[in-house]
């Protein structure tokens, strides 16, 4: 099933921009938020999860430094970028593709890369409260199809973890109505300004990045900083 992720390698300059059936943010994302802040106790733990997260647990437990969270990061190209940026953080890139990981470069000493599902390690560290300095979402499936609104990360249960760390967020896409509609569920979620703005690197941060600018597209980025979350703790 396609999920408007182009089918070539990142490094191809031909990808091609979104196309929907959607010309504006979805007219039931209002509704949909709603219901997963209505249903936002009722989640269970998935089975699968507590192995997928020892090793976090692990390492999180034992590092005191600031947080700075790359979910879906793919080859964890970026989650390289980033601890160059933040170089006294922890930085922790996230993917459910071990094909993805696998082509993974080594990473610097304050950065791993983990296969996990984003929205359980966002559930993890918000129970745990540890606190999240950063929190980058690059590129994420655009899942244009109108049907697929659900699988957007806005319009998932999840979005209750995420808005929920705290810290600085940032996305980025090739979609600008994806962009719309997140910048709409962060005011929903926690009432913090987030506008979409064009965004032109002069160098590009992660695969995806490389490959869209290679191919002329458009892109845009959401930046907020979120409510500190309610309860924090030490690690
Ligand atoms: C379009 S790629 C972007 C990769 C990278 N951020 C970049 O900019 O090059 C989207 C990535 O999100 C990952 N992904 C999708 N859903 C995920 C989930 N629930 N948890 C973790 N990773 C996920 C995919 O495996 C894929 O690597």
């Amino acid at each position: 099933m396609s999920d408007g992720t182009p089918a070539q390698g990142p490094a191809a300059g031909n990808s091609r921009a979104v196309t929907s059936d959607q010309a504006a943010p979805h007219p039931r994302l209002g509704r949909v938020l709603a219901r997963h802040r209505a249903r936002a106790s009722e989640r269970p733990w998935p089975a699968h999860a507590a192995a997928a997260l020892a090793p976090l647990l692990d390492r999180l437990g034992s590092d005191t430094r600031p947080l700075v969270l790359d979910s879906g990061c793919g080859t964890a190209e970026s989650t390289a970028w980033l601890a160059a940026h933040h170089p006294d953080a922890l930085v922790v890139g996230i993917d459910q593709s071990a094909h993805r990981l696998a082509r993974a470069a080594a990473l610097p000493a304050n950065a791993l890369a983990m296969r996990a599902r984003a929205e359980d390690v966002w559930r993890l560290v918000r129970e745990r409260g540890w606190p999240v300095a950063a929190h980058y979402l690059l590129y994420p499936n655009p899942w244009p199809k109108q049907r697929h609104l659900m699988r957007r990360w806005h319009a998932h249960p999840a979005m209750a973890d995420l808005v929920a760390l705290g810290g600085t967020l940032e996305l980025r896409t090739n979609w600008r109505i994806y962009a719309e509609e997140f910048a709409r569920a962060l005011a929903w979620w926690c009432a913090v300004p987030a506008s979409v703005v064009p965004w032109a690197p002069s160098r590009a941060a992660s695969a995806f990045e490389r490959k869209y600018l290679a191919s002329g597209q458009s892109l845009y980025r959401v930046t907020a900083a979120l409510p500190p979350p309610r309860r924090r703790a030490t690690r």
